[in-house]
């Protein structure tokens, strides 16, 4: 069990959850957070938002009864945490873009505090979150709300883009980077439903071009042009 440090309310959906923790993490890894001691819920996946030298911050959406009582965790309470889990992002070097979209965004903290030369492009629906923090941490950072952040970026510009988000705006991704033909290496860190999160149960297969894989264990960040989202 990890003692909760804070637990701050962004907004009425969104909430930064800091958690002391010994062990830390890679941006684009994710650990699997479990607020409540009883009742069927699984745990649930939520990437690292950053990494603190005896704690480890997690921003995320509440969507469902699990994320409501992880908004509901007051200072002190404790929560379960096992991690880190996944391959993590690529090596950042020369050029990079760095695309989240809504809760997508949450990863790219932490990769930009280690990599400040990156470009953040961040897209929201609504109310935009957090864009001062996000600002602080990279070269430069490109807001859209309630468009594509897509169209805000061409993807030959960069050497590296990774991108973060909801399934349309990934395969968004894959369609761009088809259509553009660039040779920019493009990856993608894919969402899915996590419950072992250590390759077991399949609850997270994805199609890749060499077979099913695991998203918690082969991803969840995969080289776009190489998985299928359904
Ligand atoms: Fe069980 Fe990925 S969550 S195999």
């Amino acid at each position: 069990m990890a003692r909760v440090i804070s637990n701050i309310q962004v907004n009425d959906h969104i909430g930064l959850l800091e958690v002391e923790a010994a062990s830390g993490g890679a941006p684009g890894q994710f650990y699997m957070l479990r607020a409540w001691n009883a009742g069927p819920l699984l745990p649930r996946a939520i990437s690292i938002f950053d990494v603190k030298e005896h704690s480890i911050q997690f921003l995320y959406q509440v969507v469902g009864e699990g994320t409501r009582q992880l908004y509901r965790l007051r200072q002190g309470e404790e929560i379960q945490i096992t991690g880190p889990f996944g391959n993590g992002f690529p090596q950042l070097t020369g050029r990079v873009a760095l695309v989240g979209g809504g809760i997508g965004v949450a990863p790219f903290y932490y990769a930009a505090r280690q990599y400040k030369s990156a470009d953040l492009y961040l897209g929201f629906s609504e109310q935009p979150y957090l864009v001062e923090e996000f600002s602080r941490m990279a070269s430069s950072v490109k807001v859209d709300v309630g468009g594509s952040i897509l169209g805000c970026l061409v993807f030959s510009d960069y050497d590296l883009v990774i991108a973060c988000g909801p399934s349309g705006m990934l395969k968004a991704v894959q369609m761009k980077q088809a259509a553009e033909g660039s040779r920019t290496n493009v990856y993608i860190s894919v969402e899915n439903k996590m419950a072992c999160a250590v390759g077991a149960c399949l609850a997270c297969s994805i199609q890749h071009h060499s077979g099913r894989v695991q998203t918690c264990t082969d991803g969840p960040v995969f080289r776009a042009e190489e998985v299928t989202l359904l």
